[in-house]
């Protein structure tokens, strides 16, 4: 299978490492970018081919992860399904937008082209899913991040709440650092609740979700460390990235 990369940032470069050190069982085939250089750099690395066009990816791929942005998600996502090829989307907080996200589905439906979502930088997707085969009560995500990773600088140590609402909302005002909230929320099939602290005392992006459901309740936290080369990415969204890649190879697949 012919892995297409769109967005070559912080994202892919985790994945070439990951094809690099033999952890990555997938052929990274093509790599392309607005900004011909990043492809260049990362495609160079494993032996790709650089794309100049999204026409050249999508003639040439298999299969096309997108780790770029959401603008990029709504501009290229449906050329990409028309053409049949199946698409890993990243910068997942687009498809909260449900008019944008039946409109995929519908062309996807069409193509017969798959849309894989994968887990991203949070724990417990799988449960999430398992818990809505009952009835889902409540679903809120706490997101606390260190204010460099929000872009922001605090004199002082105290935390400041800079979103309390919708998953629907915190993904149009904080679009490079929420995407969890929207995963959660199609997995759970409802609109989470979010709040993003920026905390000056911390050094990580966590994520904490709490669940209530006709199954009983769960809480998850994940303490991330972030991208060396993106301090709103966490390394986990890329390890989840990876990780999906192999699974759609694997014979034995393991989890819900
Ligand atoms: N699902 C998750 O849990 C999760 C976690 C972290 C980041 N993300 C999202 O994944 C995406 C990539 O993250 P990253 O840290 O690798 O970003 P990055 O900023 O490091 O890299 C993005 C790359 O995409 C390129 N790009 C931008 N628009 C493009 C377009 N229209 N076509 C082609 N290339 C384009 C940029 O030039 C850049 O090289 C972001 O949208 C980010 O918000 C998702």
């Amino acid at each position: 299978m012919k892995i297409g990369i769109m967005g070559c940032g912080s994202i892919a470069k985790t994945l070439v490492d990951f094809k690099l050190n033999g952890k990555l069982n997938v052929n990274l085939a093509y790599f392309y970018d607005l900004s011909l250089d990043n492809a260049k750099s990362l495609a160079q690395k494993v032996d790709a081919q650089v794309s100049d066009s999204l026409e050249n990816l999508i003639e040439n791929c298999d299969l096309i992860l997108e780790s770029a942005s959401q603008t990029a998600v709504r501009s290229s996502v449906p050329q990409i399904l028309e053409s049949g090829t199946n698409v890993i989307i990243m910068s997942v907080g687009a498809l909260l937008d449900v008019e944008f996200k039946t409109y995929l589905e519908n062309i996807a439906k069409k193509s017969g082209a798959k849309i894989y979502l994968p887990t991203g930088a949070i724990t417990g997707i799988d449960t999430v899913k398992a818990a809505r085969m009952g009835e889902i009560e409540s679903v809120s995500l706490i997101t606390r991040k260190p204010p460099l990773s929000l872009g922001l600088e605090m004199e002082d140590d105290e935390e400041i709440v800079l979103f309390d609402g919708k998953a629907s909302e915190a993904v149009k005002e904080f679009p490079k650092n929420i995407n969890v909230s929207s995963t959660l929320s199609l997995a759970a099939g409802m609109d989470a609740d979010v709040k993003i602290i920026a905390d000056p005392k911390i050094t990580r992006n966590t994520h904490e979700i709490h669940l209530k459901g006709t199954f009983g309740e769960f809480i998850t936290k994940t303490s991330n460390i972030s991208s060396p080369d993106n301090p709103k990415t966490s390394l986990l969204a890329a390890y989840s990235a990876a990780s999906l890649l192999n699974k759609l190879s694997e014979t034995i697949q393991i989890g819900t």
